[in-house]
């Protein structure tokens, strides 16, 4: 007899029925005549129940043979269980198995994490990174459909690139036939030739810094998403990224109750996030830090120490805008009111996670635009197409970025970013 094909997540649609469910074994034990299968299939986890009699003589005999991670398909009468956290459980009636899994590496005792990144291939399988990379992948719909519900078009910006965004410190450099290519640092340039011809545009991919620090913070490759907008100022970039956060974070919490769950993640913090956050300055954080105690002088840039500090003065993300040009990217704007300010800003997470959004007002006049690049011993020649978008209808823009794992981290109240990709790349990390 052929019975329905269905995922576990949708077995509470079909108590009562006999189905059938195509997966793997999370774990099994026995007490007695009675066997317990708690079954997978990616979807979620159900508990079958194997009686003599009830599961067929192949069945019953099948489970002896069941070691973690077989793969099998499972047919069983659906029943309601309020016990259980999903509402369902399985009378197993017979079970076919597709192949016996080898000594499965992961178990339930603790491993390292050098041993669980090593095997990330596997322990993609176990709840803690499943419950993280539902989250992620949640938040990035979310993300998708803010600006897609806000008038912005996808315009995708290249991976290999002919020059830096982000200064020559971080690239990483390819051979590109007859010349050099290096791996995109952040999709902005293009992002702002989409917003002169989109008026407001995005851009979300992979982009690649040659980070030779081993942080919690940084990887060689993490994603981006980079809204621009023409004609938006520093004071609507931070509007934009405020509401941004505050629908993206409040969509996931309402969404992934069941992930926060598993992580054991307290997320009244991020009940918060809620515009409008804090705006302060960067002369007014060199203040508030050395009022604090915490030496700090003008001109430098803030490190995880500094960032925690301010972000800890607040309940919600902080705006730091207006910091010193001297340590700025070349395409921001000076401040018309005070040129060693640049019109910068960087939002900064609660609970010490530190910088996820950086971006600001770019430099839209083409004689100051020159200048700074040669400030910054670039090459003119080398940003001739993006010199052209100051020529022909220069407007005044902004736009920003979001790393995706820093904030994947803070959403998830985990410690390092390695764990919010499916894959990380570290510089000591390239394998699986
Ligand atoms: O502050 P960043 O360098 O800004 C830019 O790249 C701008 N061009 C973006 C723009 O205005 N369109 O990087 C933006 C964000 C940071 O705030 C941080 O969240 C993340 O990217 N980020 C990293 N995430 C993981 N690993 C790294 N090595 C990162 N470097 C930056
Ligand atoms: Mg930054």
């Amino acid at each position: 007899m052929e019975f329905p094909v269905v995922r576990v997540c949708d077995l509470s649609k079909y108590i009562g029925q006999t189905v059938q469910l195509r997966g793997w074994v999370f774990s099994k034990r026995s007490s007695g005549k009675v066997k317990f299968l708690q079954f997978r299939d990616g979807s979620g986890i159900v508990q079958a129940v194997f009686v003599k009699g009830v599961v067929t003589d192949e069945g019953f005999d099948g489970f002896e043979k069941l070691t973690q991670e077989t793969s099998l398909t499972l047919t069983g009468l659906v029943k309601a269980d309020t016990r259980g956290k999903t509402g369902v459980e399985l009378d197993a009636k017979d079970l076919k198995i597709l192949q016996i899994a080898e000594d499965y590496p992961i178990g339930p005792k603790e491993h390292g994490p050098d041993f669980l990144l090593g095997n990330r291939h596997l322990w993609l399988r176990s709840r803690r990174p499943h419950a993280i990379l539902r989250i992620r992948h949640r938040f990035v719909k979310a993300i998708r459909d803010f600006f897609d519900n806000d008038g912005f078009t996808l315009v995708d910006s290249p991976i290999l690139t002919p020059s830096a965004c982000e200064g020559t410190t971080t690239l990483f450099e390819t051979e590109y036939f007859e010349e050099k290519a290096y791996l995109t640092q952040s999709g902005q340039l293009y992002g702002e030739a989409a917003a002169m011809a989109f008026g407001k545009a995005y851009c979300f991919g992979p982009t690649f810094r040659a980070e030779k620090s081993k942080t919690r913070r940084h990887l060689t490759e993490f994603w981006m998403v980079e809204p621009e907008v023409a004609f938006n100022d520093l004071d609507d970039n931070m509007v934009l990224a405020e509401r941004f956060l505050e629908y993206t974070i409040q969509t996931v919490l309402k969404e992934c109750q069941a992930e926060f769950a598993i992580l054991e993640r307290d997320t009244t913090k991020l009940q918060n996030v809620k515009a409008p956050f804090p705006r302060i300055s960067y002369d007014e954080c060199v203040e508030k830090l050395n009022a604090q105690g915490i030496k700090f002088e003008w001109g430098g840039d803030f490190g995880s120490p500094e960032e925690t500090a301010i972000a800890q003065m607040y309940d919600k993300p902080v705006f730091i805008h207006r910091f010193p040009a001297a340590i700025k990217a070349f395409y921001m704007k000076p401040d018309p009111k005070s040129p060693k300010h640049a019109l910068g800003v960087d939002c900064i997470a609660p609970e010490g996670y530190g910088e996820i959004i950086g971006g600001g007002q770019r430099e839209e006049d083409i004689v100051a635009l020159k200048e700074r690049l040669h400030a910054h011993g670039l090459k003119e020649e080398d940003f001739s197409w993006y010199l052209d978008l100051r020529k022909y209808g220069s407007v005044p823009h902004s736009g920003f970025g979001l790393g995706l794992e820093r904030t994947v981290s803070w959403i998830c109240g985990i410690d390092h970013l390695r764990e919010a990709a499916a894959f990380p790349r570290m510089m000591y990390r390239l394998r699986p």
